[in-house]
């Protein structure tokens, strides 16, 4: 059953305006400009949110010039948002620069592009840097940004981007850290995780603490278990050279999942600003117990062997194409944390996350505690009723609540109701604009709440880096795990089972 909420003024606010700046993208011709950066660009064109006086300026050493540049995006926009309406207005701010990112000579091109698009446009010195490009790149571009005078800012600001993965491990975060320090300062540093700009990430902050009904139950009290699940049904794609490098602890646990878990537990901030909400995560971070890990206790490791997808057979890790056939990369982890601090104490957190799961989901789901007994007579060895509250951030943006409700009939019989709200429907936009586009006007905006702060990713590396030695100095005895398709290996089950809980249905 489902219900639907009803919203009063729909549609989609414009907020307030940025300034007038250039955008800078390293590895314009690569994945992410293509799929994410540049689409973002083009809906807050279409949607009016771009500043008036805005240019892009895409540097990769493809030999291009602007013409091909613009072509080659509206094919990427046409793919990404199945549109290109109102593509010429929009082309009129891109151009391109042909340059190595790692030769400090390609530098002075772009500061003449930069230049020409400023006194063309009477754009103020307000410039930020996108990062797009191989990670190893980073400390080389910082450092001619920084040689070439280009980070310098004698009349605006200068705001540098930084894509994860950040480091590789704490210590090589920490040096990466320590070389972008030398040129930008913490304010002028926004490292981006996509997350963090969808709608429901911030919904879940609006819902706790605009909502006086939520905050009172939301600790040890009421909860029982919080399930933070960021499920993949793709595989690694072409992606091979990466994954082997990162696998799934790195690329999606350090980060996202973690992310997730400190907004769904952090105390409520004293503002809605970058400092407060920064500091409050940092303190969860602080507070998690780190897993344990001598044998048989958690993490769950994982990697998909060949099965079916959406009705189609697909091919295990160790058979898709640049992966070596004994590869021992996890694409699967599962694990129970805890929170050592008043609000969360002895609640678990299970956090799982894989490619090749049955469907795309990420959500939170918290689980309250049952009813204390059983007053509607529900027959012996029957569930009490509890209701659980998913926020659910992809594929559709919304929050999904069950809730137990008495069936219409003569009979006192109890169901569950679930009663959902979709942000698209409930507020009347076509589509929420995509988690880059909101992130992209915060760096114009220079807003860094949504955006990482350097002791935040060194707290999270130290969590994380102990599983990733564990399990790099431990091949595992058994992989692949699990099918493709299936919801992870059977040791993930069983670690909700031996505590009498499971995992929410996939
Ligand atoms: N793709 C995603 O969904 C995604 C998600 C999250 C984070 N990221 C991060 O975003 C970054 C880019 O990822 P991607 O998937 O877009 O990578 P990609 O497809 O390999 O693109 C890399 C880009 O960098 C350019 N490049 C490489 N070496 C260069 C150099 N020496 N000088 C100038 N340009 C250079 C490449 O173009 P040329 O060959 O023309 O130089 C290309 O445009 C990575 O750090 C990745 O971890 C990506």
């Amino acid at each position: 059953m489902a219900m639907a909420f009803e919203v009063r003024e729909p549609g989609l606010r414009r907020g307030r305006p940025c300034e007038p700046c250039v955008m800078v993208i390293f590895g314009a011709a690569g994945d992410l400009a293509r799929g994410d950066l540049v689409p973002s660009l083009y809906e807050l064109h279409r949607k009016g949110l771009l500043p008036e006086r805005f240019a892009a300026i895409g540097f990769s050493r493809s030999r291009w010039d602007s013409a091909r540049y613009r072509d080659e995006m509206c094919r990427a926009v046409r793919e990404s948002c199945g549109s290109s309406r109102e593509w010429d207005g929009f082309a009129s701010r891109l151009s391109f620069v042909s340059g190595d990112a790692s030769a400090p000579g390609d530098y002075a091109a772009l500061a003449r592009a930069i230049e020409t698009v400023r006194s063309e446009l009477g754009i103020p010195g307000n410039v930020f840097f996108h990062l797009a490009v191989p990670p190893n790149l980073f400390p080389a571009i910082v450092e001619n940004l920084g040689a070439s005078g280009l980070a310098r800012a004698d009349d605006g600001w200068r705001r540098l981007v930084v894509e994860k993965p950040f480091g590789r491990d704490r210590e090589s975060a920490r040096d990466l850290d320590r070389r972008l320090r030398e040129v930008f300062g913490e304010d002028q540093i926004y490292r981006i995780d996509h997350f963090l700009g969808k709608e429901t990430v911030q919904n879940m902050l609006v819902f706790r603490f605009a909502n006086p009904s939520f905050e009172p139950v939301w600790n040890r009290n009421f909860i029982d278990h919080v399930q933070i699940t960021v499920a993949e049904d793709i595989g690694i794609g072409t992606r091979a050279n990466f994954y082997e490098q990162t696998g799934i602890v790195r690329d999606m646990v350090q980060n996202h999942v973690l992310h997730l878990l400190c907004l769904a537990a952090l105390e409520p901030p004293v503002r809605f600003d970058a400092d407060s909400l920064r500091n409050e995560t940092a303190k969860v971070l602080d507070a998690i117990v780190p897993p344990p890990l001598e044998d048989g206790a958690t993490p769950v490791r994982g990697q998909y062997g060949e099965g079916v997808v959406d009705g189609g057979k697909v091919a295990g890790y160790r058979a898709e194409d640049g992966v070596p056939p004994g590869s021992t990369t996890p694409t699967y982890a599962a694990m129970r944390l805890t929170i050592d601090n008043w609000r969360w104490a002895d609640v678990p957190f299970y956090l799982r996350t894989g490619k090749r799961m049955p469907r795309k989901l990420t959500e939170v789901a918290i689980q309250f505690k049952p009813t204390p007994h059983a007053m509607f007579g529900q027959p012996q060895g029957r569930p009490r009723y509890r209701s659980v509250l998913a926020f659910e951030l992809q594929p559709d943006e919304g929050i999904v609540q069950d809730v137990a409700a008495k069936q219409p009939g003569p009979d006192l019989e109890v169901q569950p109701v679930r009663m959902v709200f979709r942000y698209a429907e409930a507020f009347g936009v076509e589509e929420p604009p995509r988690a880059y586009a909101w992130l992209l006007l915060d760096v114009m905006q220079g807003d860094q709440t949504l955006f990482a702060r350097a002791d935040w990713i060194d707290k999270a590396w130290q969590i994380v880096d102990p599983i990733v030695q564990r399990w790099e100095s431990e091949p595992p005895a058994r992989f692949p795990n699990y099918a493709a398709g299936t919801a992870g290996p059977a040791e993930a089950t069983e670690l909700l089972a031996r505590e009498g809980r499971r995992w929410r249905e996939l």
